[in-house]
């Protein structure tokens, strides 16, 4: 990681877009930070003579949103003959040079991990007026490159390991952010300390599968997810600790102990299921069974009193029976899931399940997925309704949109919290007492103490 001396030059303007997991929006902080250390000032996308797209391929639909966007800039004449496109992200890994041959509006295509790339990359192109792809980059060079972030948000992101190499026959991730690499210990905490002492209050550590992390420890050994998490959780400042996401494949006791442990660590976790049948998961590669993913949901509400956790479903799979379907709702009807997070299956190209025959309607997917929702739906707002009356720790993270006069909060169990209060709480922790739930939010009535 390197400081970056602030440059005089101005070179002009930028604007970023970006879609897609937490990982994107770390990437799209640091680019930007990227950016501005190279002489760039960040704009809105009428005033942007760089436009930066940082894109998501999980889902056909996902990886739309970008042309869309593209096109609706241009319509609206956002995007002038003069504007430099640069995409990046997962459709750029997946896609690289097929973008420009079909596009050929985009002037650079690059992806997660050539990233820090892209000030070079704008040079190059505007020396030659050659559209340039950069794809291809080896392990966490990245992130030498990209400065410490200059006003780290109250929650901060920090990535701590890039790629997955899981292969579930339906993600395209593997393919776009490339096989899983853990960064270094030392690192980890040099950045997040970094982050407390500009102003953070919360580290939020993110990986495809922060489970299997095995990041050279400051000893020379190889550390643990766990072992992490001690380490993180002892940094001055830290008031609170979040981390996504978590394969159910190797949630270790050790991990569970933590969360035992470990006040600072909320009482939040994502536990993705994708599907309740034991013939889908082995299908998908998933590598546990349903009661497996039981034990370890007992193993998680036995370690914390009142712990949240929220899944990952997706309805459709290829072979997906109503059979299997029904055990997907049964496990929703056994754990008491939070706002979770539900999709009909898309096929991804150059996956393994792409090569499965498909042949259940996308109706009767529709159909399976409005079910589980309705299901999810009333699991979540029980969830809610039973907090009521209860005292939430809650980061203060700003005032809420609705009502200039109430505060907006975020509480432990990543509920979003709204009380009346005035803006010098923001940034502080406040226990407020829930006084209200309505729809998703919760409404109350700060505890101040003396
Ligand atoms: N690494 C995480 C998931 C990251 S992708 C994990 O293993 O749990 C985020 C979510 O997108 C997944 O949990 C899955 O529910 C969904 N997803 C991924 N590929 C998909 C596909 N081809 N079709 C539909 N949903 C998909
Ligand atoms: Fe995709 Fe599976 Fe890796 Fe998650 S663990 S990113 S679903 S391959
Ligand atoms: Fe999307 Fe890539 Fe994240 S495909 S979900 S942006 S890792």
């Amino acid at each position: 990681m390197f400081k970056p001396a602030i440059p005089t030059l101005q070179k002009g303007t930028f604007h970023i877009a970006h879609w897609g997991c937490q990982m994107n929006v770390y990437d799209a902080m640091r680019l930007s930070d990227l950016m501005v250390s190279h002489g760039y000032v960040e704009s809105s996308p009428e005033n942007a003579s760089v436009i930066i797209l940082i894109t998501c391929a999980v889902r056909a639909k996902a990886e739309d949103k970008v042309f869309n966007q593209i096109l609706s800039w241009q319509h609206a004449g956002i995007v002038r003959d003069d504007t430099l496109i640069a995409l990046g992200g997962c459709v750029g890994a997946e896609l690289g040079q097929a973008l420009i041959k079909e596009n050929p509006r985009l002037n650079i295509v690059f992806s997660p991990r050539t990233a820090h790339r892209l000030p070079a990359l704008i040079e190059k192109f505007k020396a030659t007026g050659r559209n340039l792809v950069d794809v291809e980059a080896q392990g966490l060079e990245k992130f030498d490159f990209l400065p410490l972030e200059s006003a780290p948000a109250l929650s901060s992101f920090v990535t701590i390991m890039e790629g997955c190499s899981n292969k579930c026959t339906y993600c395209i991730v593997p393919y776009t952010r490339g096989p899983e690499i853990s960064r270094p210990v030392k690192d980890i905490l040099t950045e997040a300390r970094h982050c407390l002492e500009h102003g953070a209050r919360e580290i939020h550590l993110l990986g495809q599968n922060v489970n299997s992390f095995c990041g050279e420890d400051t000893d020379g050994t190889t550390a643990s997810f766990a072992s992490l998490l001690y380490e993180v959780a002892a940094l001055p400042g830290i008031e609170r600790l979040r981390f996504t996401t978590s394969n159910p494949m190797d949630f270790t006791d050790d991990i569970v102990t933590a969360i035992r442990d470990l006040e600072v660590i909320a009482d939040h976790v994502h536990v993705p299921i994708q599907s309740g049948s034991n013939r889908i998961l082995e299908l998908m590669h998933r590598r546990y069974t349903r009661d497996a993913y039981l034990r370890l949901t007992d193993r998680l509400y036995a370690a914390r009193d009142g712990i949240s956790l929220s899944s990952d479903f997706i309805v459709g799979f290829p072979g997906e029976n109503e059979q299997d379907f029904e055990d997907t709702l049964d496990i929703v009807r056994r754990v008491h899931f939070d706002q979770s997070f539900s999709f009909i299956y898309s096929k991804r190209p150059g996956t393994p399940a792409a090569a499965l025959p498909d042949e259940t309607p996308l109706e009767v997917k529709k159909e399976r997925l409005y079910r589980l929702q309705e299901l999810l739906d009333t699991s979540a707002r029980e969830c809610t309704e039973a907090l009521v009356g209860s005292v939430q720790h809650c980061l203060v993270e700003g005032i809420s949109r609705k009502d200039a006069g109430e505060l907006k909060a975020r509480a432990s169990n990543n509920h979003v919290v709204v009380f009346e209060g005035s803006p010098e709480l923001i940034g502080t922790m406040v226990k407020v007492r829930i006084t209200e739930s309505i729809a998703h939010t919760l409404r109350g009535e700060a505890v101040y103490e003396d």
